[in-house]
């Protein structure tokens, strides 16, 4: 009861904290990476070289990759950021030891099974999955270039030993990549849709998962 009493004051107080934190990263809130919808797999069909189609396609397929939602859990450092403009998490968490968090102040402590909606703050709700937790070091985007994540992503020694099947069926079904298109209220989501995604990820794994220069 007492532990669960302070994880309230601790969001409530972060919620005040917010206020001030999210003037910033809001107004860039209507801007997504570049414009327009995600492209679907079919606009690639004009690239007749297959490699290159494969680097165009894992190119659309990055501004997802890459858009905050996402990136904010593949940071460089163990610590998350966060909003549109990928700030420093506040509180500052640093997940060294465990991806779920520091000892007493695990993720869970204030990011629930779901999002919480926040009333009467600038902050419109807390983002919240069950399997809540950082991405590994070995899983870091954050400063890297797109050519250097496509590395990383199909690298089975640094993205969890996933085959490229494994790959398709984790941007396609994982509960936290899925979380980026249902990010709560007051946070953008990535362009298109988790099946347009997938798609492109599984037409890039079709034409020889090459990566862009
Ligand atoms: C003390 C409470 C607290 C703890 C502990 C905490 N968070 Fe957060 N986190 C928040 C709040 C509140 C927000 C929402 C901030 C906002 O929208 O401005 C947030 C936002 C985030 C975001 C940004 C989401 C987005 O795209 O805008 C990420 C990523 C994140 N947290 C990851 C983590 C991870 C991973 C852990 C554990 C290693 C963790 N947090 C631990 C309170 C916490
Ligand atoms: C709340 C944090 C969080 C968010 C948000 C998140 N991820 Fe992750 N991601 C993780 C964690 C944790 C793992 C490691 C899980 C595992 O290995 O089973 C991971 C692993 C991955 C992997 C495995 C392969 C690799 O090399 O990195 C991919 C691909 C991936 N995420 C893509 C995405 C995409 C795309 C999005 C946005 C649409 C996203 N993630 C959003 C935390 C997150």
């Amino acid at each position: 009861m007492a532990m669960r009493f302070a994880a309230i004051a601790i969001v409530s107080v972060l919620a005040t904290a917010g206020t001030f934190v999210l003037v910033g990263p809001l107004r860039g809130y209507a801007e997504t990476s570049g414009a327009g919808a995600l492209k679907a797999v079919s606009d690639f069909d004009t690239i007749v070289d297959t490699r290159a189609r494969s680097k165009a396609i894992f190119e659309e397929a990055s501004r997802v990759l890459t858009h905050p939602r996402c990136i904010n859990c593949h940071p460089a450092t163990r610590s998350p950021t966060q909003g549109e403009d990928k700030h420093p998490h506040v509180p500052l968490v640093i997940a060294s030891n465990s991806s779920l968090g520091p000892l007493g102040l695990a993720c869970s402590t204030c990011h629930g099974p779901e999002n919480r909606p926040i009333v009467g703050s600038r902050m419109k709700s807390i983002p919240g999955n069950a399997h809540w937790s950082l991405a590994p070091a070995s899983m870091a985007w954050q400063g890297l270039k797109v050519s250097e994540i496509c590395q990383q992503v199909k690298d089975t020694s640094r993205n969890g030993n996933r085959s490229h099947a494994d790959l398709i069926t984790h941007m396609g079904e994982d509960h936290l990549v899925g979380w980026a298109w249902h990010p709560g209220e007051g946070r953008s989501a990535p362009p298109g849709s988790q099946e347009t995604f997938a798609a492109l990820v599984a037409a890039w794994v079709k034409t020889g998962a090459e990566c862009p220069d």
